[in-house]
């Protein structure tokens, strides 16, 4: 083999193995990591007070450097934590070894990254939350603006716009459940897993994970070094948060497009086309869609770097970074994005109200009325009233306009005086069973959700002791 040929081979293994550039944004979390450690061993009694006491200080003056924006760590080092490792090396010579005493990498890094996951959720979770304030506005401001229901994207019922925005409300709240409920489950600290097996130190792992804000130790050493169950719970959490996302973009897309007409954008959310001068085109909604692509493939291929693996670490598992980094980062632009399309939306009332006073859409509201008031079983009203809309269509008039005799003629049960057409406004506000779309409800579903929102920030478990990288972005 020659010479060349060999260093052609470490150039490529640094290509494909090195992954400073990119994790360094965990070094804050590698440092409150390493502080917990070497506090724990100086309690135990396992290292030094000196060498405790310069680990402590180098650590603090490197986070100190890194928090001024220096950038004090080799983005050639194989990891953030090799990179940290070498700093100290640098500045405390032989002593910085003691670091090392009873850890190992592999639960020095999985910590690390439970701890940034942690911060992730906390940032997510608040957008979440404002996503949600932003649409329950809308629907306080909206109770009682009517628009045409879809349902198969055809005209269904007459809803209220405020109950559309409590629907998308529902569901990012449920996301920000989601993603808590994904932290919840990983509020175990593995350190002192070391590389596999434990260790022989007399460590305590309660005090390492009290000091971190986790619950409590990992309970097997061996399943906490190759366990990546909290990193696929927090990207399937993340794909949920997507894949809603994604719905409410087609939404507005639908809503905003010309013959539809039913909201209008801000300038600033939209884009001129290049070729159409006429063209407003819903951009940013467009891109919050299909952000939502990436955000679900992440997810998909951290499962299939984790399927197969056996227990224990797998070089292979450092495939964790990129995705989890492209999610948060991703999802945190698709949520403000979300938040200024939620805000900024405006319902084109008159249009809405017009859209929605199409030919006989009333015309199950009528049918309710049969059985309501006239004790016509419902199955039977249903028929009748198709064979009204047949009628009425033949002598191009509303259902309330049909004469007593025509009506007389489908059935005599339908010949009853005070027969008139049913307006958008009577059917929306007649829809007024727990969680409908009558006005009342609406503001009485967003008062309540008000309230919700209120008890989940109270209930709020987040952590945010670390908080290094809260926005989510690098
Ligand atoms: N950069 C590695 C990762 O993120 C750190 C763990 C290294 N452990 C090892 N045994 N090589 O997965």
């Amino acid at each position: 083999m020659s010479g060349d040929q060999r260093a052609l081979a470490a150039q490529r293994m640094d290509a494909i193995g090195t992954t400073a550039h990119y994790d360094r944004r965990l070094a804050l979390y590698d440092i409150t990591v390493s502080r917990a450690h070497v506090t724990m061993l100086l309690e135990q009694e396992i290292v030094p007070v000196d060498a405790a006491a310069a680990l402590h200080r180098a650590l603090d003056t490197l986070r100190e450097q890194i928090e001024s924006g220096a950038e004090p760590l080799d983005p050639k080092a194989e990891d953030v934590h090799s990179a940290v490792e070498e700093y100290l090396q640098a500045q405390l010579g032989a002593e910085a070894g003691w670091l090392s005493t009873a850890r190992a990498r592999n639960d020095l890094a999985v910590t690390a990254l439970r701890l940034w996951i942690r911060d992730q959720v906390s940032a997510l979770g608040a957008r979440l939350l404002d996503l949600v304030e932003a649409l329950r506005e809308q629907a306080e401001r909206h109770a009682w603006t009517v628009m045409p229901g879809f349902s198969h994207l055809q005209i269904a019922q007459p809803m209220s716009f405020g109950h559309v925005c409590l629907a998308y409300a529902e569901a990012f709240l449920r996301d920000a459940e989601r993603l808590r409920f994904a932290a919840a489950l990983q509020d175990e600290s593995p350190m002192g897993s070391g590389a596999l097996a434990g260790t022989g130190f007399p460590i305590d792992r309660d005090s390492v994970a009290r000091t971190l804000g986790f619950a409590r130790p990992t309970a097997n050493s061996l399943e906490s070094v190759g366990d990546r169950g909290f990193a696929l719970d927090f990207l399937s959490a993340g794909a949920s948060v997507a894949l809603n996302l994604s719905r409410f973009g087609s939404e507005i897309v639908f809503w905003s497009s010309q013959p539809v007409g039913l909201i209008a954008l801000p300038d600033e959310l939209v884009s001129s086309s290049s070729a159409l001068p006429h063209k407003r085109n819903p951009d940013a909604a467009e891109l919050m869609r299909a952000k939502s692509g990436r955000i679900m493939g992440n997810l998909h291929a951290l499962q299939t770097v984790v399927k197969g693996l056996p227990l224990s670490y797998f070089r292979d598992l450092q495939e964790d970074k990129e995705p989890l980094f492209d999610t948060a980062d991703t999802l945190a632009l698709s949520l403000d994005v979300a938040i200024s399309l939620a805000t900024l939306m405006e319902p084109k009332a008159d249009a809405m109200r017009a859209a929605s006073e199409i030919n006989f859409l009333t015309s199950s509201d009528v049918a309710d009325r049969l059985t309501r008031e006239r004790g016509i079983p419902f199955r039977e009203a249903h028929h009748l009233v198709t064979r009204l809309v047949r009628l009425a269509e033949e002598h191009g008039c509303s259902l309330g306009a049909l004469s007593p005799e025509s009506r007389r003629s489908v059935d005599t049960r339908l010949a009853f005086e005070d027969w008139r057409d049913i307006t958008v406004e009577d059917s929306v506000a007649s829809r007024d069973s727990q969680g409908g779309t009558a006005p009342e409800c609406v503001r009485e579903a967003a008062a309540h959700l008000r309230a919700r929102v209120i008890e989940f920030t109270a209930r709020g478990t987040e952590k945010n002791i670390t908080a290094h990288e809260v926005g989510g972005h690098r």
